[in-house]
């Protein structure tokens, strides 16, 4: 069973371009503790009119503030394994 689903994970991360993690699973883990709407300055996932201010400002960007820290983001995100191609793909889960 345990065989099956890394087969199935490992499928799924080849279509999924290049994080190494599930952004969905990172978002369940780590952003999502703020990024679901309870704190009122995080911008909420699939909120795209408070993304939109936020991709203006460019991906890199984007990445680099999440790596550091911002106001009351803490750095990394909570994320502590998360490489810049994770928190690239969850950045586009929660501006969708
Ligand atoms: C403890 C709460 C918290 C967690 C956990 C958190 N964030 Fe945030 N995040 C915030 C807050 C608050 C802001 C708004 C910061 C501001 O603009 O003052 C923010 C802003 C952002 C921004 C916009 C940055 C910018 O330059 O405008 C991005 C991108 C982001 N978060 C991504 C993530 C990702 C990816 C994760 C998970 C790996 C994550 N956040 C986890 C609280 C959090």
């Amino acid at each position: 069973m345990k065989k099956m689903l890394l087969a199935a994970a490992v499928t799924l991360l080849s279509l999924n371009g290049h994080a190494a993690q599930d952004p969905q699973a990172v978002f369940d883990r780590a952003c999502g503790v703020c990024h679901n709407g309870q704190l009122p300055m995080a911008p909420k996932k699939g909120d795209k009119a408070a993304w939109e201010p936020r991709l203006a400002k460019g991906m890199d960007t984007l990445v680099l503030n999440v790596t550091n820290g911002l106001n009351a983001m803490p750095p990394r995100g909570l994320c502590m394994d998360c490489t810049a191609e994770d928190y690239q793909a969850v950045i586009k889960l929660m501006s969708e």
